[in-house]
């Protein structure tokens, strides 16, 4: 594989001195430099220098059919030579689009009356979409003050102004400026709740939470509130099983919609085709991304429901068209790499496998770590998990920086294992073809360097 590359250190430098990593510490990347990525199969990934990595987190939760699928490269080569782009605009359209949004449609739960699509580049744009479409839901019936979204602290729903904003976790939002139409409320965070209870006597506080928010800001200025079935990056956190009802019922009550942000647990990662699936939630929008191509080609969704569609197409006044798209929306290309990710997880029964082997996976890493001094939750769904380290285990005392899950990550890598440090947690979320022999290889990984972080983090 190395030769792949054959200068090597000419790449790194030129990567050094021109390329932007996110998330990354300008003077640390300057120095280090980067880990150059050059081929993949299955699980495993292949580095310029000739390593070989397990892939524990399927990129950024979204390579769920595994790395090296031609299947998926041959349908967009032979796309490409087709028609490579088009718009779709006014009255253009394309097949693979199309044929596309037909699929998603079908696979989405028919009570859910989800069946009208606008496809997109990236999570952030599915989940800016929705929030305009929202905001014009209201707007076309004489509300247009029903403009902010509500969001969870500890959310995460992308990069750009509006998805940034909704983002509950802090650390994005220093020197960001923000948009000022927004507010948050609880976390679903049963390890440590907001309001120092306990399911199932908390009577669901933090669902409840989000009434005392839409009242505070008054209902005739809130348009949506947006979730994530189970919160990704703030920590994998999946919320009790009656959580969603009241959730609904105070939307309903305060006339506003629910954007379920499906853009990691859509397509599989769960265990089920959809987040939804597993509470019985009804929304009114839905955005997806990640797993919808596996991250073959950038593509992303956003679902409208009839009721919110139909409101629009018949208020809004005759002459005025949906005033927003991009230039890649509906792409053709894209769409290809979508249909033929979602024919591979469906032949392969990707999402039954997801289920198997992610409780496995979840009693694995309970096993492991489930006594660790230094370990104060193990949870998870599907091909989601996360350890959260503490410095105590009966305090629940965190360790005052990220250090150590950032710790462990970066020694699990050095053994081959690419696992993330989600702020206090290490956390795991696998291509879904990984078998149990896979997880067993990654857990041994987290095993071998367990006693050092152990030693580390308790000093
Ligand atoms: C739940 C969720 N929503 C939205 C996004 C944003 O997606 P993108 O980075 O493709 O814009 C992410 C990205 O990780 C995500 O996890």
């Amino acid at each position: 594989m190395a030769d792949l590359i054959p200068d090597l250190d000419e790449v790194r430098r030129l990567d050094r001195e021109h390329v932007l990593h996110p998330i990354t510490e300008l003077r640390k990347q300057e120095k280090y430099g980067s880990n150059i990525f050059v081929g993949g199969h299955g699980v495993e990934l292949t580095t310029a220098d000739g390593r070989t990595l397990l892939d524990g987190f399927s990129g950024l939760f979204n390579i769920n059919v595994g790395h090296g699928r031609t299947e998926i490269a041959d349908a967009v080569a032979a796309q490409m030579a087709k028609l490579a782009y088009y718009p779709s605009f006014w009255d253009f359209g394309n097949e693979p689009a199309t044929r596309l949004a037909q699929k998603i449609v079908g696979l989405l739960p028919s009570d859910r009356h989800l069946n009208h699509v606008l496809f997109h580049s990236g999570g952030s744009e599915a989940n800016e979409a929705n929030f305009k479409f929202a905001r014009l839901y209201h707007a076309v019936r004489g509300k247009a003050s029903k403009a902010k979204i509500v969001s969870r602290r500890w959310a995460f729903h992308g990069a750009t102004r509006g998805a940034g904003t909704a983002t509950g976790i802090l650390a994005y939002h220093i020197f960001v400026e923000q948009d000022a139409s927004h507010a948050y409320f609880a976390t679903p965070y049963c390890y440590r709740c907001e309001f120092g209870k306990t399911y199932p006597d908390c009577g669901l506080a933090c669902a409840h939470d989000l009434e005392t928010v839409i009242e505070r800001e008054g209902a005739d200025t809130v348009a949506a509130v947006i979730l994530e079935p189970v919160m990704g990056t703030g920590g994998m956190l999946v919320p009790p099983p009656d959580y969603y009802g009241p959730i609904q019922e105070i939307c309903k009550r305060h006339d506003v919609l629910l954007i379920l942000d499906e853009v990691v647990t859509g397509f599989g990662r769960t265990g089920k085709w959809f987040g939804m699936e597993h509470w019985g939630i009804k929304p009114d929008l839905v955005s997806f991304a990640k797993g919808i191509s596996s991250g073959y080609l950038p593509l992303s969704a956003s679902v409208v429901s009839d009721h919110v569609y139909e409101t629009i197409r018949d208020q809004i006044p005759e002459g005025i068209p949906l005033m927003f798209g991009l230039t890649y929306n509906n792409h053709p290309t894209c769409c290809a790499a979508g249909l033929a990710n979602l024919e591979i997880v469906e032949r392969e029964g990707l999402v039954e496998n997801a289920a198997v082997v992610g409780a496995y996976m979840l009693e694995r890493l309970r096993e492991a770590f489930g006594k660790s001094p230094i370990v104060g939750d193990i949870r998870g769904c599907g091909m989601l998990a996360a350890v959260e380290i503490v410095r105590d285990r009966t305090t629940k005392e965190p360790f005052p920086n990220v250090e150590d899950p950032h710790h462990i990550a970066a020694a699990a890598f050095q053994r081959g294992l690419i696992a993330r440090a989600l702020f206090q947690c290490v956390a795991l979320a696998p291509p879904l073809i990984s078998t149990r022999a896979d997880i067993d290889r990654m857990v041994a990984v987290l095993q071998q360097v367990w006693p050092e972080a152990e030693r580390h983090a308790l000093g």
